[in-house]
C-alpha cells in the first residue's frame, strides 16, 4: 500500500451525510470503489484491485477531509506501528473528533482535543517520526487520527496537503460560537472565512461586503469584527448589536430593508470585495440573484450558502458551481462546512493563492 495507490480511501463528513457522500463518490469513481466501513461522519470505500483511485485534487464536496485510509489503532502507542507498515514518513499529524459538532467545539472541548494531539505526537515523535505543528505546506503527507466515542479504536489515514484541502486537522476552523452570537450564522461565516484564508482579527479592514439574507446578523456581525464596512440586504429585523457596531475605523452596518430581487442595482457601490449570501431559498432562484448583483460589483471574494434540502438539489451541485464559476476569475470550490446543515458553501478563493 503507498499514499499514491490506496487500497481503502477514507472521507469525513458531517453526520447524516455519509449516503450523500457515498452517491457523490460513486459519481466520480463510478464502479472502481465500493462503501466498506461506516460510521458517523466517516466512510471508508475498497478501491477495485488494479484501479488507481487518486485520492488527490479536489475534495468530494461533501468531505472535509479525503484519502487513503491506513486502518485502526486501539492505543495511541499503535499508531506508529500503522505508519511503520507504510514505509512513508508523515510531515503532519492531524488529531481530530469523528464527529465535529454543528456549532463547534467549546473552549474546553478544543482543550482535550488539544491534549490527545500532543499525546498522538510524542508517541510518533519518542518512535522517530518528527511531526511538526505547523500547518501543512502543499505536498506535506498528513496523518490523519480520528478519534471515536470513549472505548472506539483510532482510525488512521493519510492525505498529501494542496490548495484544495482546509489545512486544519479535520477541516474544523478554530471559532467558538459565542453565547451571545446574533446566530448561529456567526459560525458558518467564521468558518467559511477561515476556509477563504481570510480568518485573521484584521482581515476585511478597509472592504466592503455585501450580505443577501443578512437577518438578524451572525454572519453580517462576524465581517463587522474582521474590520468590514458590510451593506446587508434583508427585510428581516436585524439584531441592536449590528446595527449600532462601531470599531472607531471604517466598519460600519447599513441595513437595506429590502429583498434582493427588490435592489437597484444602481443603489450599489461601485466596489464590492465580498458577495456573501445566505438566503434561505431555492439555489435556483438564489443564484440569480447573485448573478444580477455581482454582474455588477464584482466582488473577487464569493462567499454564498446554498440550500441543499434533497437528492435533487445535490445532483445539480456540479451546475450551481458551473453557473458560480461563470461569475468571477478566482478559483471556485463548494464544500459542506462542520457548521452547515442542509446546505453547502461555494467560496471563491483570490486571498488563498
Ligand atoms: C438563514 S437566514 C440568514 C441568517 C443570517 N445570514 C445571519 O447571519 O443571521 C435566511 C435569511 O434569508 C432571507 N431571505 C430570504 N429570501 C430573501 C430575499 N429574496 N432577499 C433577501 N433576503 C432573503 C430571510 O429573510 C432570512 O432572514
Amino acid at each position: 500500500m503507498t499514499a499514491a495507490s490506496p487500497s481503502f480511501l477514507f472521507a469525513t463528513c458531517n453526520p447524516g451525510w455519509e449516503s450523500a457522500l457515498k452517491a457523490e463518490m460513486r459519481a466520480r469513481h463510478g464502479e472502481a470503489v465500493t462503501p466498506a466501513f461506516q460510521r458517523p461522519g466517516l466512510v471508508t470505500w475498497k478501491v477495485r484491485e488494479g484501479v488507481v483511485a487518486s485520492p488527490g485534487g479536489p475534495l468530494p464536496v461533501l468531505a472535509h477531509v479525503s484519502g487513503s485510509s491506513l486502518g485502526m489503532a486501539k492505543t495511541p502507542e499503535e499508531v506508529p506501528e500503522i505508519v511503520g507498515r507504510c514505509g512513508t514518513k508523515p510531515d503532519r499529524v492531524h488529531v481530530f473528533p469523528r464527529v465535529l459538532p454543528e456549532n463547534g467545539f467549546t473552549a474546553e472541548e478544543w482543550l482535550a482535543i488539544d491534549a490527545r494531539s500532543a499525546e498522538i505526537a510524542s508517541v510518533l515523535r519518542e518512535s522517530g517520526v518528527k511531526v511538526e505543528a505547523s500547518p501543512p505546506l502543499h505536498g506535506d503527507l498528513v496523518l490523519d487520527v480520528i478519534l471515536g466515542d470513549e472505548g472506539e479504536a483510532l482510525f488512521a489515514g493519510w492525505h498529501r496537503h494542496d490548495r484544495f484541502r482546509f489545512p486544519f486537522p479535520g477541516g474544523m476552523p478554530r471559532a467558538i460560537l459565542p453565547d451571545d452570537a446574533p446566530s448561529r450564522a456567526w459560525l458558518k461565516m467564521e468558518q467559511g472565512l477561515h476556509y477563504a484564508g481570510l480568518g485573521d482579527p484584521g482581515s476585511l479592514a478597509a472592504k466592503t461586503a455585501l450580505e443577501l439574507g443578512c437577518a438578524p446578523g451572525g454572519g453580517s456581525f462576524s465581517l463587522l469584527t474582521h474590520g468590514a464596512k458590510v451593506l446587508g440586504i434583508d427585510t428581516g429585523e436585524m439584531d441592536g448589536r449590528v446595527l449600532a457596531f462601531e470599531d472607531g475605523e471604517r466598519a460600519s452596518f447599513s441595513h437595506f430593508a429590502i429583498s434582493a430581487g427588490e435592489l437597484r442595482i444602481e443603489d450599489l457601490p461601485r466596489r464590492v470585495d465580498l458577495l456573501a449570501s445566505d438566503m434561505n431559498l431555492a439555489p435556483p432562484v438564489a443564484l440569480r440573484y447573485i448573478e444580477r448583483l455581482q454582474r455588477r460589483v464584482r466582488a473577487r471574494t464569493l462567499l454564498l450558502t446554498l440550500k441543499i434540502n434533497d437528492a435533487k438539489m445535490q445532483a445539480q451541485i456540479p451546475a450551481f458551481l458551473e453557473r458560480v464559476r461563470k461569475l468571477t476569475p478566482g478559483e471556485v470550490i463548494a464544500t459542506q462546512l462542520p457548521s452547515n446543515r442542509k446546505e453547502i458553501t461555494i467560496l471563491s478563493l483570490p486571498e488563498r493563492r
